[in-house]
This record gives C-alpha cells, structure tokens and sequence, in this order.
C-alpha cells in the first residue's frame, strides 16, 4: 500500500497554472513558496503531481530535495539539479561548450564536463539556465523542496542569490522563463526567503499548501485491505488528530496486518487506538524534552515561540521577556540573571536538541510549529 500514492491532479494543474503564467500585477514571477507541515505529503505531491502538471504544460522541470541527503551541502544539490538537466541534453552541451570555448579544444566530439557548471566555476548558473532557456524554448521550473535549508549555509546562500540573478535575466523577453517554486515544513523558516529585501526571493507569494483531504480518506478505506471495513468518517477525524500525516495510519494499518489474531469485528477500534497511541507517543517524548530544560533554555525557547518572526535574541526587551518567563516558571528573583552568553549557551543548547533551528545569518525560529503548540497548551507562552 505504501508504493501507492494518492493523486490530486486538479490541485496540480491549478498550482502549474498559477505557477506558469504570471498575470499582470502578480508577484508568481519572483516564486511561489509552499508552505505545510512534515509529513503530509508535499514532497509526494511535488514528483507525483506537480512535476508531471508543469511538463505538461510545456516546463522543463528541475527538482532539488535539500533533505534528500544531508551530508550534502544545498548550493551544490541546487547546482546538482541543474547540471543533470543540463546533461539531459546534448544540445544544451554544445551550446554551453560553445559559450565557455571548449569546441577549440576539442577534437571530434565534446569534452565537456558538467563539473564546470556551479557557484565560482567557468560556468555560473545563469548562463548554464540561460542555455537551457535558448535551446529548448520552454519555461524552466526549479524546485527546491525543503527550501529553507538552502540559508543554513554559506553555499546556499550563494546558490539562491545566483538563481535570483538567473530569474531576472531569464524572465527578460530574450528568454523562456524561470519560475523558482520552493517547498518547505516551516512557514517562518520559510518566510525567511522572501521577506527581507536583501533576500533572494522578496516578495515572492507564500501559498499554503492543502493537506490531504475526505477524498484522500475515502481512497485509503477502499484500498487499505484489512479484515473488515473502516469507516472514512471515523477515519478523518482521526487523521486531522494526528496532524495529516499519511504515516500514522499507515503504521496502524501494519499492525493491525501482522496481528493474526485480531477478531475482524476489532478491527475499526483497534485502529482508533493505534493511532491515538502513536500520536501521544510523538507529543509525550517531545514533552519529556521540554521539561527537561534548565530556567535559561526553557525561557529563550518560549519567548521564541511567543515572538515568532519578530525575535531578536540579544536585544533589550527581548531580555527583559527571559527575566519575565523565567520569573513566571518560579524562579526567584533573586536567583534570576540574564546575560548575552547565557541565552547563547542555551540557543545552542536547544539546537542540539533539535527544538530550534538557525539560518546562517543568525535568525532564529523554532523548529517546528507543534512545538509552539505544545508549549500554548501548557501555557507556557502566556503573557509573554
Ligand atoms: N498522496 C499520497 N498518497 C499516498 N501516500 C502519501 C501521499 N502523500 C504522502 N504520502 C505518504 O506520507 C508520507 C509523507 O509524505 P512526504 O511527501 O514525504 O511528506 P513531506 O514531504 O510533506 O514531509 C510518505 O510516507 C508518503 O508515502
Ligand atoms: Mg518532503
């Protein structure tokens, strides 16, 4: 059941559309970025659906998956990406060796290597896209999936300003088009990308990405082959609980496979509590890590959350918010002091602990929006 996937073609051919032809006085032409939590499908959606909506539109698409592996820095997947479209293609091979005055050299055939093609190489990624545009005629569609790691480094960095300057060259009227679409698991991270002037993708629409929907449920009930019948209702409610994630189902639909022994009239409530218990489970290990924060960590994290975009870790009132949590968790007042590198230590601290994340630049955000929630539900966050 795993291998297959549930497909949402008009979604794909609105968002294509959307994507592909830019109307006037809209900012699609700076990129558009999807936004959802982990799990629920972007990925999926963007080979399965979106991928296939954009070519048959006409686009050449390129995709690059920032998390795919994360040994790898993201300007070189981004550089990746674009090399192995490039290669594709033995037209695109003999224009560029053209433009780069390889054709000198070599004798009878191309001795060209795509290695040239990168950040700082004899070919920047402007002219390696440029070459794609000119050769083939078609609008070319970059997407970067998990977008937002590309500003965890230097190289990254790099790699979007690059792409910035080959959209503007590309969506002159020499040119075919280049859309970037950028796929992310944290709105804020996200933001990120587009909200500063200075950064690559300023202004570019921020869409939220739909979840799975009834309809995806209804497929599943019918295809999930257990030894008797869900019930979809019952099952959507379940999903929205566990957060739109396919997986939690999933895994529930696996035990219940290897339990031989399971009485079929069973199986609907059995269901029920395998997924609650998986879902407490997720939220109970994440709770254990929060109360398992010194004063210091616990309060930069809830004012974290509490500030949202608008956190500024050093600054005056932000300090003054630390002193206020930690004096709101009980801790004397005596006792409290905060000073620039204690909250250092614990904005490390918590990113060790994967609860908060950190662009290159020093911006912060927390790591994933259940935390927040988490954290409100306690609440933690009030009167911060
Ligand atoms: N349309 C779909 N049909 C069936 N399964 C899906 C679908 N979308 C996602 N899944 C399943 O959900 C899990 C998470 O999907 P993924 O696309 O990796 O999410 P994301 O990229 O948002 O983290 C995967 O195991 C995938 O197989
Ligand atoms: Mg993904």
């Amino acid at each position: 059941m795993n291998e297959v996937v549930y497909h949402r073609p008009e979604l794909a051919a609105r968002l294509a559309k959307l994507i592909m032809q830019v109307a006037v006085g809209s900012s699609a032409s700076s990129g558009v970025f999807l936004a959802a939590p982990r799990r629920t499908g972007k990925s999926t959606f963007a080979r399965e659906d979106l991928r296939p909506a954009l070519e048959k539109a006409g686009a050449i698409v390129l995709y690059a998956d920032l998390w795919q592996d994360l040994t790898k820095d993201p300007g070189l997947v981004i550089v990746e990406a674009i090399r192995e479209a490039v290669g594709r293609n033995d037209g695109f091979i003999t224009r560029l060796a053209k433009a780069s005055g390889i054709e000198k050299v070599a004798v009878g055939g191309l001795n060209f290597s795509l290695d040239k093609i990168g950040l700082g190489k004899d070919i920047d990624l402007t002219t390696a896209l440029v070459a794609l545009s000119d050769e083939s005629q078609k609008l070319i569609v970059l997407m970067i999936d998990e977008a937002q790691h590309a500003i965890t480094t230097e190289a990254g960095v790099a790699a979007l300003f690059a792409l910035k300057a080959a959209r503007d060259e590309l969506n002159s009227s020499r040119h075919h088009g280049l859309r970037v679409v950028c796929t992310g698991s944290n709105r804020d991270k996200l933001a990120m990308l587009r909200n500063s002037k200075d950064q690559a993708f300023f202004g570019a629409s921020m869409v939220p990405f739909p979840t799975l929907d009834r309809n995806y449920i209804g497929w599943l009930c019918e295809h999930i082959d257990l030894p008797s019948p869900l019930d979809p209702a019952e099952v959507f409610e379940l999903f929205k609980e566990s957060g739109y994630r396919p997986e939690m189902l999933g895994a529930a639909a696996d035990a219940i496979r290897f339990d031989f022994f399971i009485d079929p009239e069973n199986v609907r409530e059995r269901f029920a509590e395998l997924v609650r218990a998986q879902a407490d489970e997720l939220n109970a290990n994440l709770k254990k890590v929060l109360h398992s924060l010194t004063p210091i960590q616990s309060a930069v994290i809830r004012v974290m959350g509490s500030m949202g975009d608008s956190y500024a870790p050093f600054e005056a009132p932000t300090m003054d918010l630390y002193a206020a949590a930690m004096k709101q968790a009980g801790i004397a007042q005596t006792a409290i002091k905060v000073e620039v590198p204690g909250v250092q230590q614990a904005l490390i601290a918590l990113q060790e602990k994967n609860l908060v994340w950190k662009a290159s630049r020093g911006v912060y955000a927390v790591d994933e929006h259940v935390i927040v929630d988490l954290l409100r539900a306690d609440g933690l966050l009030e009167g911060l």
